[in-house]
């Protein structure tokens, strides 16, 4: 049982098939392109999806907006430090813009940074700076059908031999992504965590945590992990944050917020670096591009997401799209976690090979059946072609993911998810793949063209 009754309600779109026939033509068979009035049920992502407590929306009205020294900072400050233990923390709106400061002031041009998996704004910010971007998945987490709980470790065997290897001295920090979103939204273990951190220690290179999503991460720690079984979430993510030497946060997931994230930081010279740049493109550091009504809302945001009672909701309800799929016919990768679901759209629909897009197929279809709007993790998103159009690589799963707004949708609108994907799994052998007409060079996937094969 969701452990919050409804107080403001917000109509869902309704539309006809011909309708979403029509507005996938017109937007190219592209899902970015919909207007979310065509959406029905908005699966594309839990990054500032959430609804918002009655007490978050109390905060907002009690939220400081002065330039400089906002009595909402303080409070804002307050709160993280508490979760946290890291002494300097920066606003700033959202999690790429910490991930942009702290490796421009970090890291020089030549670095590399290693990760249980980077997430894709995190790898191109790397990137930005002129390093290069190492994941170090464990090697469960290839086995897509494998229910081992914490598919999202780091693998720390090539952890070490990296730190001890030839390139070590260019090693400049490794992120450990909780829960790993690269990784289909997969946990990392206080074991693993701590090991990494032992790791880092042992050789002198900071650790960071992605925190997005450090309360689901918690949640499920408590729930599979010997030896923190009776700990509550909010125990044991104060001891995460407190193996690492900071964090990057989007608060977007796990703040429960529309917009905002933070940078915490234990080292005071380079939070002051950090500080400069925030100054210079985010804004004054009580506010760091953010209104205060906005810092009020993160920090009541940070205090609402440990709790058990909601947590457990959201793993309810992943658990009873995961059987809903499962019934379908529908594998997904196991075992389902909090924050989303992922289709295995590449052994659904067998006949259609990986540059025609099984997972695109997949996400398309969804929408035309239902109004249901997914995104596809497969070989749009990651595969490339040469010149000619000849495939040159292709994703090694072709996934689509169904993400989990915060607080957002009930159970009836789960059911109708179930019934689309019954519906959809029925007709496999009918879903054309698809053809792409036009790319950019970069980040192709929000704005290609396609057109049915
Ligand atoms: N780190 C992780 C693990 C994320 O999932 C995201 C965003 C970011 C960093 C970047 O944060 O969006 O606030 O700038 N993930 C969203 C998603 C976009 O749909 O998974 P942001």
């Amino acid at each position: 049982m969701e452990p919050y009754r409804i107080k403001v309600v917000e109509p869902i779109p309704v539309t006809t098939r011909a309708q979403r026939e029509q507005a996938l033509r017109r937007v190219h068979y592209n899902l970015f392109g919909l207007r979310a009035d065509e959406v029905t049920i908005d699966l594309l992502t839990d990054s500032g999806t959430g609804a918002l407590s009655a007490a978050q929306w109390a905060a907002a009205m009690a939220g400081d907006e002065s330039y400089a020294g906002s009595r909402s900072f303080f409070h804002f400050r307050d709160v993280v430090q508490d979760l946290t233990s890291y002494p300097c923390v920066l606003p700033v709106h959202q999690g790429r813009a910490a991930e942009r400061i702290l490796f421009s002031a970090l890291l020089t041009p030549g670095q590399i940074t290693l990760s249980n998996t980077h997430f894709d704004t995190t790898r191109a910010n790397v990137e930005l700076a002129g390093c290069r971007a190492v994941d170090l998945p464990c090697p469960q987490a290839e086995d897509l059908d494998s229910t081992e709980p914490f598919k999202g470790d780091i693998d720390l065997r090539r952890l070490e031999e990296a730190l001890r290897g030839p390139d070590a001295g260019r090693i400049a920090l490794v992120v450990m992504t909780l829960t790993n979103n690269g990784e289909a939204g997969q946990p990392v273990s206080m074991d693993n965590l701590s090991r990494a951190a032992a790791l880092c220690r042992e050789h002198a290179v900071p650790l960071f945590l992605d925190a997005a999503r450090f309360a689901e991460n918690a949640w499920l720690v408590t729930r599979h992990e010997d030896g923190y079984r009776h700990l509550s979430p909010r125990q044991v993510a104060e001891q995460a944050f407190r193996l690492a030497d900071g964090c990057l946060m989007s608060a977007k997931k796990d703040g429960i917020v529309h917009i905002g994230g933070f940078l915490g930081l234990r080292d005071r010279s380079l939070a002051e670096r950090c500080e400069l740049l925030l100054i210079a493109t985010e804004g004054f550091p009580t506010y760091g591009g953010l209104a205060g009504r906005d810092l009020d809302m993160i920090a009541q945001g940070l205090t609402e997401v440990t709790d058990p009672r909601h947590l457990q909701a959201r793993a309810d309800a992943a658990r009873h799209l995961a059987r809903l799929a499962r019934d379908a016919g529908i594998d997904i990768v196991e075992p389902p976690g909090l924050h989303a679901l992922y289709l295995n759209a590449g052994r659904l629909l067998p006949h259609i090979p990986a540059h025609r897009f099984p997972g695109h197929a997949l996400a398309c279809q969804l929408y035309l059946e239902g109004g249901i709007r997914s995104v596809e993790l497969g070989s749009l998103y990651l595969g490339r072609e040469d010149e000619n159009g000849t495939p040159v690589t292709s994703a090694p799963y072709e996934l689509v993911r169904l993400a989990l707004p915060r607080r957002t949708y009930g159970l009836s609108h789960l059911n109708h998810v179930g019934e689309v994907l019954a519906a959809t799994a029925r007709a496999k052998e009918r879903i054309p793949g698809y053809r792409l007409i036009e790319q950019p060079s970069l980040l192709r996937h929000f704005r290609c063209k396609l057109e049915p094969d």
